[in-house]
């Protein structure tokens, strides 16, 4: 492997530095490219720009392969549950007995939030998408906590995330239980972590409620799966504005609002729409392929397509498996579902996605999964979210562990040049 690449422009010749990461992926360093010859690069989406170093997560698009902290996705779904699979992430080690034990309860102390929280969520409108409001709640989380924001301390630091992770399925039920005009459930800490989820969002005060073990382990599948996924635009957008400094509770808020985006986690509540249409409407699979495919439709097959991965989306694959064993565990019978594996199937035979290299991500599955469980359409990305706390927090934990600059890109401006101002009767 060479130290370092040549860059020639013109008759000037410069060294850039080689990065290797420890699976071989290749950088070449340009940080001072434009100090040394006046040249930026311009990578639009950021397709081929690393804006870091890190230990947390890695994929191999053309294979396949996603692993936290250097373990396969496929084990930690087996063999761990969503709290360890944060502790991972957010420590960098699986936990030991104890140090799980102290998590939870760490987790389990913080649930509640602030009762004020109540009149915050009355002034929404009812209508209001749960992703506006947990992404303002979230951030209304520094009003309410205002003693743990410095992300230089570490000690405010490790209050916040235990707070940030005990009070988001918390501000997303209240989200929840706002839109339906039901009454704000307090949490349960004699349940798990997601059985406390459950029982805030389905359970009202007059009747008992009993979390369903299938449903409960279903949900902790999904958030392990969604849990990290290295440098996409919502963890992007987290290490961007937390790179300002600005407190944990104000980056992560700037994250939901990055994932609620269709493109991004938006796209699970996207699927349910465009498979509840098509079974509404009765337009076959192949027409609904055919469309996706117009260069005059704006529609695209949602759940289907990703940046990094060419192959397959191993997220997906467990997905794909777990819809089946739940929906047959809990007996519900799923047009959608029929619906999903035919758009698959006709997708992949089809010459405009193989081409393409489209598969079915993430998405694709887990919608099929929370409508069977009862969750709301639009409920589905807030799920995402929940899921996705642990990986923002450890990639903002990660940067500020790190020497690290305010993230601030350039341009190549292509505006007018310099002109007069004429005077506005002139105009
Ligand atoms: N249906 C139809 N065509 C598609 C699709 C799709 N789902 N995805 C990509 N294409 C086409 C696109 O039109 C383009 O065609 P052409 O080269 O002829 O112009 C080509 O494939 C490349 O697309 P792109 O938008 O340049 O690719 P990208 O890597 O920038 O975008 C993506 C990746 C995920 C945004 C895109 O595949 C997409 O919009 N998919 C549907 C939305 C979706 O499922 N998003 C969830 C992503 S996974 C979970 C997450 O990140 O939250």
């Amino acid at each position: 492997m060479p130290e370092k690449a040549e860059l020639r422009i013109g008759n000037e010749t410069i060294d850039l530095e080689v990065l290797e990461g420890s699976e071989g992926e290749r950088a070449l360093d340009i940080a001072e490219l434009r100090s040394k010859t006046g040249f930026i690069t311009m990578d639009p989406g950021y397709a081929n720009t690393g804006s870091c170093e890190s230990s947390i997560c890695f994929i191999n698009g053309e294979e396949g392969i996603l692993r936290y902290r250097g373990y396969p996705i496929e084990q930690i779904a087996d063999q761990c549950s969503f709290i360890e699979t944060s502790y991972l992430l957010v420590y960098g080690e699986l936990p030991n007995k104890e140090q799980l034990d102290n998590f939870r309860e760490s987790i389990r102390y913080h649930t509640m939030l602030h009762e004020d929280f109540r009149l915050f969520y009355r002034a929404l409108p009812k209508d209001a998408h749960p992703m506006a409001a947990c992404s303002a709640a979230c951030a209304a989380l520094a009003t309410f906590y205002p003693d743990s924001l410095d992300p230089r301390d570490s000690r405010e630091i490790e209050i916040s995330v235990h707070r940030l992770m005990a009070k988001l399925p918390t501000i997303a039920s209240y989200a929840y239980n706002h839109s339906v005009g039901q009454p704000f459930m307090s949490p349960d800490n004699r349940l798990s972590y997601v059985g406390n989820l459950l029982h805030m969002l389905f359970a009202t005060p007059c009747e008992p409620f009993e979390v369903d073990p299938v449903v409960e382990k279903a949900l902790d599948l999904l958030f392990i799966l969604h849990a990290d996924h290295e440098q996409n635009c919502s963890t992007s957008t987290v290490r961007l504005v937390g790179s300002s400094h600005v407190n944990l509770f104000a980056a992560i808020s700037a994250g939901i609002n990055a994932l609620w985006g269709p493109r991004h986690g938006g796209a699970n509540q996207e699927v349910i729409e465009m498979l509840q249409a098509i079974a509404e409407e009765g337009i076959t699979g192949k027409d609904f392929v055919e469309r996706a495919k117009s260069r005059d439709d704006t529609s695209r097959l949602m759940g289907f397509g990703h940046r990094v991965y060419k192959n397959f989306d191993p997220r997906a694959k467990i997905i794909k498996k777990a819809c089946f064993d739940v929906l047959q565990r809990l007996g519900v019978h799923s047009k959608l579902l029929e619906i999903a594996v035919e758009l698959e199937e006709l997708a992949l035979k089809d010459e405009y996605f193989v081409e393409r290299k489209l598969y079915p991500n993430v998405d694709f599955y887990s919608g099929v999964i929370y409508n069977a469980i009862g969750t709301p359409a639009n409920m589905f990305t807030v799920m995402f979210a929940i899921g996705r706390l642990p990986g923002w927090i450890a990639q903002w934990n990660e940067m500020h562990q790190h020497k690290h600059k305010i993230g601030r890109p350039r341009q190549i401006y292509q505006g007018p040049t310099a002109r007069d101002v004429t005077a506005i009767e002139g105009r």
